[in-house]
């Protein structure tokens, strides 16, 4: 069946603080490491995106739980495709706050789409295009975290 890949977008339930989001990305490293699943989390002016990948039973478990958490609302699959590379191998879950990001042209984009919400579609190969701009950057940061 190969590897799957589901990228989606959501909001965060408001007053989520930097704590809620660092036990999110612990219990999340902890999960999918465990199932041998991963990805990349990305955050902005009160936006997740994230790209969830590895077997397809995996990520499906792993995607229904993520649903239902009371701390974001709002989620919408742009990307749903299987029988891919991996994009992230190796990652557990990656995170970059997008705010930090702000200069690179693709982040600069999806920010404004938020806050004017009609900025045009933000659709899938945009999302997957700013989720791939961290690879690099984040792979380089988790080495160091690892160490
Ligand atoms: C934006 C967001 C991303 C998440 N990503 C993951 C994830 O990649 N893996 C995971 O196991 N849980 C993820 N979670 C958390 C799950 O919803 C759930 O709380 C968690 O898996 C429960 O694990 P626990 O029973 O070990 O606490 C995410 C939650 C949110 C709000």
């Amino acid at each position: 069946m190969g590897n799957m890949i589901k990228v989606y977008r959501s909001k965060a339930r408001s007053g989520l603080t930097d704590a809620d989001i660092d036990a999110l990305l612990r219990a999340s490293r902890r999960n999918n490491q465990a199932v041998g699943i991963g990805g990349m989390l990305l955050f902005g002016r009160g936006c997740f995106v994230q790209l969830i990948e590895g077997a397809g039973p995996a990520v499906e478990r792993t995607y229904r739980r993520i649903l239902s958490d009371p701390r974001h609302v709002d989620a919408m699959l742009l990307y749903d495709g299987s029988g891919e590379p991996r994009r992230f191998p190796g990652w557990s879950m990656g995170f970059a706050r997008l705010e930090c990001f702000a200069h690179l042209p693709c982040v600069a984009r999806f920010l404004q789409h938020v806050e004017e919400a009609d900025a045009g579609e933000f659709g899938a190969d945009a999302a997957l295009a700013m989720l791939l701009e961290f690879r690099r950057a984040e792979s380089d940061l988790e080495a160091a975290l690892a160490s």
